[in-house]
């Protein structure tokens, strides 16, 4: 049951580490920075056979959620997401990613200013997030896609600059795409399950590169970060 470390190239850590020592091992190192965290299986799952990722994960991975959670600024997330997932408020903001526009049925109630949506000009749903969120809560970015550059620079200009998105993988695959995302945080669980599932990125063919910043290994289960390349 020991959680190990096996690399750090950022801070040196080796061998066994703690709950504790997680905030300083997956401190960014520097701000603003945006971090995908994500799920999988040894065989590339992203879900299970619920159709959510609370089917894959464990409680190591758990923990690092909650320490990932606890240090960012503000959760980013498609509304796919959002919508399978059934995200509910957060300590922090959350930024749901979405072209429809649509805001997610449980998030309608939320406390202003704990929903933000970000879109763009052509989206459907604008004038009702905007009459249901406030205006200030409706982030535009581009025309008929959603520029995620220039919506990471507009949380960045709110003082949201430590960024976490959990994905899904549509979203995560624009992330990496556009440039927005700087790293990948991601658990490997010693799990194949096969059947059809989506991977962790979906979509359009997209090649990027990353370096490996990050090892920790508990019972099989690989957990790193790793930093895109520019
Ligand atoms: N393994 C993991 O770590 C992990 C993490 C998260 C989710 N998941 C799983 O992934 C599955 C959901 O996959 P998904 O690909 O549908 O998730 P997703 O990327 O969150 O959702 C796709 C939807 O989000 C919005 N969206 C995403 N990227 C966008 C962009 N660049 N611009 C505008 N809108 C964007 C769009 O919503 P609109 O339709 O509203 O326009 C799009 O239809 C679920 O089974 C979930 O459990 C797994």
């Amino acid at each position: 049951m020991t959680l190990r470390c096996l690399v750090d190239s950022l801070g040196g850590r080796s061998g066994p580490v703690t709950e504790d020592d997680l905030e300083a091992l997956y401190r960014p190192p520097r701000l603003p920075w945006l971090r995908v965290n994500m799920v999988s299986t040894l065989d590339g799952a992203a879900n299970g056979e619920s159709g959510k990722s609370g089917s894959i994960n464990n409680e190591v991975d758990r923990m690092v959620f909650h320490a990932l959670r606890t240090q960012c600024d503000a959760v980013v997330v498609g509304a796919g997401t959002a919508r399978t997932e059934r995200y509910r408020e957060a300590e922090v903001p959350l930024v749901v990613v979405t072209h429809q526009g649509q805001v997610p049925e449980q998030l309608r109630e939320a406390a202003p200013g704990k929903v933000l949506l970000a879109t763009c000009a052509d989206s459907p749903g604008l004038d009702e997030a905007r009459a249901l969120l406030g205006e200030d809560q409706v982030l535009l970015a581009g025309d008929a896609q959603v520029d995620l550059p220039a919506i990471k620079a507009q949380l960045v200009e709110r003082g949201l600059r430590n960024l976490l998105s959990e994905g899904g993988p549509h979203l995560l695959r624009d992330l990496v795409d556009s440039g927005a995302a700087d790293e990948l945080t991601l658990t490997v669980v010693p799990r194949t399950i096969a059947g059809v599932h989506p991977r962790i990125l979906m979509g359009t063919a997209v090649d990027a590169s990353f370096d490996l910043a990050l090892l920790l290994e508990q019972d099989g289960t690989l957990l790193g970060r790793w930093l895109l390349r520019s």
